[in-house]
């Protein structure tokens, strides 16, 4: 992603919130492209923040920029290996512009930390996500001729009182930060090991952030953490109270307070956890009709000794029953799934689990991937990758066959429904017409009529593709 910038907001936090010193950098153009999980671009909207308040500009010209910032994802081998061309492709450019500091930000630069610096050669800067405030002084480092490291993880860096400089191009729907870090230990995963400890942020700070960006035009928030059903202000994982003189909050009671700051504000949150989603959270989304009824709830495999082997904390029934909550509590919720295909040790008939419990949930859609080991983590110390590649291959193909036929399914079923879509932006297939979302998170394509981008109109659900539903206003 290269960035623009769309609106200034929040000017009241601004002042008293990011006071840095002077504009060190004042007149530098920095390009920043972000790779990875919605966190990542997330954090790169509070880099530019940073940045811009040292005196910064920002262009969409890789070429003509005094800083290139690249932040990055280690979730998969490829997503890696796509980095390393990308900053390949850098250096090429340095070649015609000596000056140009190259940075490596995000879980890559915390993973391989003075690897791509030092061995590889590829990078002047590397900053974990943890290290941002420091950019200005890394960048200052470079710049007086010295490489420049900072890989330190914190245990309670939130960047809360940073006002994120928006990055998205519509001005219609933002993220929002809610917990850093993730302390499962899923067995496959990197990020515990890339992010560091799990810290919750301060709730005043998110609702503060929610209400601005709604001032600022905003119609929609997704509520960002690696498990935000194990956000807790103030207390300890074990539960233990911090602070006896401060109010204690957790999920359900967070997404209320945010839900509270307009009926109009649509509230999404991203990624819930199985082992943790509690039915309070669903009785908060069933009673706020702006928390929206769709919900992303990775599986990752529908047999339970296979789970274990993944040490996510719950077998299949104990999934199955958070199923059948959300479908109790909150008729026509819209889930969605994480799945991988060929962990370690997976027999064919640990996949055929997987196949069934798909078809039992039936997910509106799905991201499916095959395993890829990642260098630390708990699977690559105890156990082989050892199911063949063309069989991961075979497997992956046939969930995704199958999560086809039902996202094509439930979007047919769809058709005749009115709903209440929030337009996001024009449409890719044509400039009359526009995309917006269901509650449900359904993509919906329809001739944009009067409607305004912001805006949200009843829509009759006409017809569907494999992506997206087809649809008219109707008034
Ligand atoms: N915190 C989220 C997911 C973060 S990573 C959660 O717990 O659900 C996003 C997805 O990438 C994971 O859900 C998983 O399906 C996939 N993933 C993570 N590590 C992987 C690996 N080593 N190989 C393949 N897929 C992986
Ligand atoms: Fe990784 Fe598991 Fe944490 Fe998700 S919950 S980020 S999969 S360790
Ligand atoms: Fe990737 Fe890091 Fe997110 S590894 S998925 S960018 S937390």
């Amino acid at each position: 992603m290269s960035i623009t910038i769309e609106k200034d907001m929040d000017e009241t936090r601004q002042g008293e919130a990011i006071q840095m010193e002077g504009e060190g950098h004042k007149g530098k153009k920095l390009y920043l492209e972000s790779y990875g999980c919605a966190m990542n671009f997330s954090d790169s909207e509070v880099v530019a923040s940073i940045l811009i308040q040292q005196g910064f500009t920002t262009t969409q010209d890789s070429d003509e920029a005094d800083v290139v910032l690249i932040n990055t994802c280690s979730i998969r081998d490829n997503a890696e290996q796509r980095v390393r061309n990308r900053l390949t492709q850098f250096n090429k450019a340095k070649r015609n512009n000596p000056g140009m500091v190259i940075g490596v930000l995000g879980c890559m630069a915390e993973r391989l930390k003075k690897q791509l610096l030092e061995e590889e050669q590829l990078v002047d800067l590397v900053a974990g996500p943890d290290a941002y405030r420091e950019l200005p002084n890394l960048i200052q480092e470079v710049e007086g001729g010295q490489k420049a490291v900072n890989v330190l993880l914190s245990r309670d860096e939130t960047y809360a009182d940073i006002n994120p400089v928006r990055l998205d191009k519509n001005g219609v729907s933002g993220f929002v930060s809610i917990t850093r870090g993730c302390d499962n230990m899923c067995s496959f995963c990197v990020v515990p090991f890339t992010r560091g400890r799990e810290r919750s942020r301060d709730p005043q700070t998110i609702v503060q952030e929610c209400a601005a960006l709604f001032n600022a035009g905003y119609r929609e928030v997704t509520l960002l953490g690696q498990n935000v059903d194990s956000y807790r202000w103030n207390m300890t994982s074990k539960g233990k109270i911090k602070d006896e003189t401060k109010p204690t909050t957790n999920f359900a009671q967070l997404m209320e307070m945010v839900a509270a700051v307009h009926p109009k504000l649509r509230i999404r949150f991203s990624t819930s956890h199985p082992k943790d989603m509690t039915d309070d959270v669903l009785h908060a989304m069933a009673k706020h009709k702006n928390i929206c009824n769709y919900i992303h709830l990775p599986v990752q495999s529908g047999n339970t000794e296979m789970l274990k082997r993944m040490n996510r904390g719950y077998s299949r029934e104990w999934y199955m029953n958070r199923v059948a909550a959300i479908n109790r509590i909150i008729p026509d919720c819209g889930i969605s799934t994480d799945i991988i295909a060929g962990f370690c040790g997976e027999t064919e008939e640990e996949h055929q689990d997987t196949i069934s419990l798909m078809r039992e949930v039936e997910y509106d859609s799905a991201y499916m991937y095959k395993y890829s080991e990642r260098p630390k983590t708990l699977a690559q110390r105890k156990f082989e990758d050892d199911v063949p590649e063309e069989v991961k291959q075979r497997r992956l193909e046939e969930i995704i066959e199958l999560q086809m036929q039902h996202s094509e399914k439930i979007n047919k079923a769809q058709i005749g429904k009115v709903e209440e879509v929030l337009v996001e932006k024009v449409s890719r297939r044509s400039d009359e017409q526009v995309m917006g979302r269901t509650d449900r998170n359904h993509k919906v394509i329809f001739d944009q009529e009067d409607a305004a981008i912001g805006d949200y109109v009843h829509v009759k659900i006409t017809d569907c593709t494999r992506a997206s539903l087809l649809g008219e206003i109707v008034k």
